[in-house]
This record gives C-alpha cells, sequence and structure tokens, in this order.
C-alpha cells in the first residue's frame, strides 16, 4: 500500500497528492511515470512524475480529475493509501546541453516541466518556459517554473491573463520573431502537443512530446498503447512516453485514446452513483482545511 501524504485541490478539477513510495522515488527521472490502481476493483492508469524526494522516499503527481479511476484517487485524503504504484517507467528524457529550450506545459504537464527544466538548466541549457491554461484560474506552480527559467511567459485561452493566446501561437510567434530555439519539450494534454508540434515543424525545431496513450501494463505487453511514429509502430510505454511530434500520426493517436469512451462514461456513471457521498465527504474535508488554516 502506498500512503498519501498531502493531497491538495491546486485549482478546479486538478489535484496533487504526494504518495510514500521509497522505490520509485530512489530511481525516477525526469519524463518518467508510474502506473497506479487504487484498489483491488480498479483499472491501471499512468500518471507522470511531478516530482520525487529520494530522501523522504516520496513521489508527486498532479492529476486532472477525468473519469472513474481519476475521481476515485481525488476522493482520498490525506492519510488514505493507494493499492499499486509500479514504476518508475517509460524512458527518461534525455538530458543533452542543447543550447536554447523551449519548454511549453499546461494542466498535469507543468509538474513533469518544472523537474524537466531543473535537469536542463544544470546541465547548462538556457531554458525559456511557456506555461498554459484555458484562464488565469488555472495557473498553477507559476513561482516554480519562473524560478528555474530564463525566460518566463503565461499565455491563457480567455483575456483573464493579457493577451488570448495558447502555447502553438506563442511558439509560431516566438520563432518567426526569429528567437533562436534548439529545441522544444512540450508536455500536456495531446491536443495542445499537437498543436506545438505543428507550430514549430515549417521552422524546423525538434519537438518532442509526451505522450499520453491508453496504457494497461506498461511494459510492453498487451500493445493498448500502439501509435505511429514517422511510419513505425511504437510502444508509448517502453519506447517512449517521448517521441519526435513531427513524426507522430496524431489522428491516429487521438483516435486510439477515445476507443473506449462509451465504456468510460458507463462505467463513470455507475460509480458516481454508488459514491457520490465519497465526493461530498473530500469536499467537507476540503472546506475544513481551509477553515483550520484560515485560523491558523
Ligand atoms: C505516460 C502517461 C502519463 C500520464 N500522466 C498523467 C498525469 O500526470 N496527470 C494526469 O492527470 N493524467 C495523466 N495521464 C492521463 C491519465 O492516465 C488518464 O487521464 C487517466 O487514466 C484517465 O482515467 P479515468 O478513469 O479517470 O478516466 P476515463 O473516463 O477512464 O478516461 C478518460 C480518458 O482518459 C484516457 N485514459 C483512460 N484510461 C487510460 C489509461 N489506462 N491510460 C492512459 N489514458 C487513459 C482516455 O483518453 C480516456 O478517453 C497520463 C497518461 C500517460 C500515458
Ligand atoms: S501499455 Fe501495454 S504495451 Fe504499452
Amino acid at each position: 500500500m502506498y500512503k498519501i501524504v498531502e493531497r491538495e485541490v491546486l485549482v478546479p478539477n486538478i489535484v496533487h497528492i504526494k504518495v510514500e513510495a521509497p522505490y520509485v522515488a530512489q530511481a525516477a527521472q525526469p519524463g518518467q511515470f508510474v502506473i497506479l490502481r487504487v484498489d483491488e476493483q480498479g483499472e491501471r492508469f499512468p500518471m507522470s512524475l511531478a516530482d520525487w524526494d529520494r530522501e523522504k522516499g516520496t513521489i508527486n503527481i498532479a492529476f486532472f480529475v477525468l473519469g472513474t479511476s481519476t475521481m476515485k484517487l481525488a476522493a482520498l485524503k490525506e492519510g488514505d493509501s493507494i493499492l499499486d504504484c509500479v514504476g518508475p517507467l517509460g524512458n527518461p528524457t534525455e538530458i543533452e546541453n542543447y543550447g536554447n529550450v523551449l519548454l511549453a506545459c499546461g494542466c498535469f504537464g507543468i509538474g513533469p516541466t518544472i523537474k524537466l527544466a531543473e535537469a536542463l538548466k544544470e546541465k547548462g541549457n538556457k531554458i525559456i518556459s511557456v506555461m498554459e491554461a484555458r484562464s488565469k484560474a488555472y495557473l498553477f506552480w507559476q513561482d516554480r517554473l519562473r524560478d528555474v527559467s530564463d525566460e518566463f511567459h503565461v499565455v491563457v485561452g480567455d483575456s483573464s491573463y493579457g493577451k488570448k493566446e495558447w502555447t502553438n501561437d506563442f511558439i509560431q510567434e516566438y520563432l518567426r520573431a526569429g528567437n533562436k530555439v534548439d529545441i522544444i519539450f512540450a508536455h500536456g494534454c495531446p491536443f495542445m502537443m499537437m498543436e506545438c508540434s505543428k507550430a514549430s515543424k515549417p521552422f524546423g525545431v525538434k519537438t518532442i512530446v509526451s505522450l499520453t496513450t491508453i496504457m494497461v501494463d506498461g511494459t510492453g505487453m498487451c500493445g493498448s498503447c500502439r501509435i505511429t511514429v514517422g511510419e513505425e509502430t511504437k510502444f508509448a510505454c517502453v519506447d517512449g512516453p517521448e517521441f519526435d511530434g513531427h513524426e507522430v500520426d496524431w489522428d491516429n493517436l487521438i483516435m486510439r485514446q477515445r476507443r473506449y469512451i462509451p465504456q468510460e462514461y458507463r462505467s463513470f456513471s455507475l460509480w458516481e452513483r454508488d459514491n457520490w457521498h465519497k465526493i461530498m465527504d473530500v469536499a467537507l474535508y476540503e472546506k475544513e482545511k481551509l477553515l483550520m488554516m484560515q485560523q491558523g
């Protein structure tokens, strides 16, 4: 069992947990992920490592509440445990001295990007980071990313924070303005990573994306995470999760990510019907915690 030692709601629908997992923490490297199973009835699902502490033996995960598994995970409180946590899985990011590195991130990609920025900075790279959210209210950990960046930018999809634009618009403008960028890393939802890859392609700047295909075993055996990259078949769990975004067959990837929507919808409806009290419990717990914090 893997105990949750900290839990906080970062912004609406995104939860951050710190979990005791000493073996994972010991071996973790930027770009890797774990596969979790919340309870006996639960499915296996992957989560990127947003941070880790080797001394304390903890790992951090930031997740977007989407369906049954992430809702089950969000319904756990500090002191509760996760049944399984396997990892670290996947190939670590290749940390080299590239020169000027542009890091584009959004949503659950923000934590892993901060870890990546730290490692790339240590290698002597110049870090230009751009964080995306659909509105100002959905931004988090700006200070942490700003601290490890030489240049830090924020873009939002509405007009709540300056100019309305997304990371792909930023990349296009930044490259069009003649700024030198040697490599781009993008981490966030598949649509964002696809658009970033499309934006950089005409400029020939290599763009590495961290793919979120549907995974089951995470060890190359089930075939669920199959993707096409440069006309070759790859398995995101063992060959990735990072790939050259200009080579990824995005249409096929997005189609395969959507293949269980009817079953996912049914699963969530059934779980919600029997477990709505857990969501209420956790909302009350959040409220109490907030009151206690306000009272010192
Ligand atoms: C390497 C990797 C790292 C990831 N890191 C994070 C992260 O740090 N934070 C985060 O919020 N999300 C992350 N994801 C996505 C996360 O795994 C899915 O959002 C989660 O499994 C959804 O499960 P659900 O039951 O809540 O939703 P469901 O309703 O079951 O599914 C909603 C959608 O999530 C995707 N999904 C469902 N099951 C899986 C699965 N087993 N594997 C991958 N995708 C699935 C599908 O596109 C599906 O349509 C990562 C995915 C991968 C492959
Ligand atoms: S998750 Fe099974 S082969 Fe990749």
